[in-house]
């Protein structure tokens, strides 16, 4: 059996990941550059200063602004994120995602939470699921963001289990590249993503059962 279970936040507990894109876009308007969802993929799973430079970088504004009018940017982003998450309530978790917490808890499998976000505690909080989680790695101590494995070795570390016991499930591709190179199990959730062990379209397809079986069948032919 696998002894964890490790989640993405936003875009597979909930649907922030629109709220992410939803501010950026108002920023990036400000400022001349228009983003669509398709550029969005690029900028799931990627930190908040990170997101920036992508978004200036896609504007041709790379060198543009001093660190100050930059950090001046990621407070306005951060701000008009704020706002979207104002009404999050627990009716807000994608479908799946309670059947499975419950089916991993009876299975005696530990879960963990891997979300770049500083905002992911409060979400947690907001959505009411803070006490299904073993371990939550904290968003503020990373040097590195998503496709680096650093945050799943963090939460893998923190539930005290070793990678390749454990299972990622991602809706990024960056969050992908961060699972495999961890050496976890990658699932992955959306119709775009390449590379995940396993791929489901939608959260409403998790189910545990399922989910076992693909992880030992991997087990067994690696
Ligand atoms: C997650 C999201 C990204 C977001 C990042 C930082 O990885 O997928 O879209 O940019 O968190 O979030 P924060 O709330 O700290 O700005
Ligand atoms: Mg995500």
């Amino acid at each position: 059996l696998p002894q964890a279970v490790v989640f993405d936040l936003d875009g597979v507990i909930t649907d922030t990941a629109e709220f992410h894109f939803l501010a950026w876009q108002q920023l990036a308007e400000k400022l001349g550059i228009c983003i669509d969802r398709a550029f969005n993929e690029q900028l799931k799973g990627v930190n908040r200063a990170d997101s920036l430079t992508r978004i200036l970088q896609h504007g041709g504004q790379a060198d543009a602004y001093t660190p100050a009018q930059r950090q001046q940017f990621m407070t306005e982003k951060n701000e008009l994120y704020r706002q979207l998450l104002a009404n999050l309530s627990p009716a807000d978790i994608l479908t799946g995602i309670l059947p499975l917490l419950a089916d991993l808890r009876a299975a005696g499998c530990r879960i963990g939470l891997a979300s770049v976000s500083e905002n992911a505690p409060q979400v947690l909080a907001s959505l009411g699921l803070c006490n299904w989680f073993d371990f939550c790695a904290d968003a503020r101590a990373l040097t590195h963001s998503k496709p680096h494995p650093e945050i799943f070795l963090t939460a893998c570390r923190g539930l005290g289990v070793a990678p390749a016991q454990a299972i990622g499930i991602e809706d990024a591709q960056a969050g992908i590249a961060a699972i495999n190179a961890s050496g976890m199990y990658s699932v992955g959730i959306g119709a775009t993503l390449a590379g995940a062990d396993y791929r489901l379209n939608h959260t409403g397809e998790l189910a545990w059962p399922d989910l076992l079986a693909h992880w030992q069948a991997k087990q067994a032919c690696p």
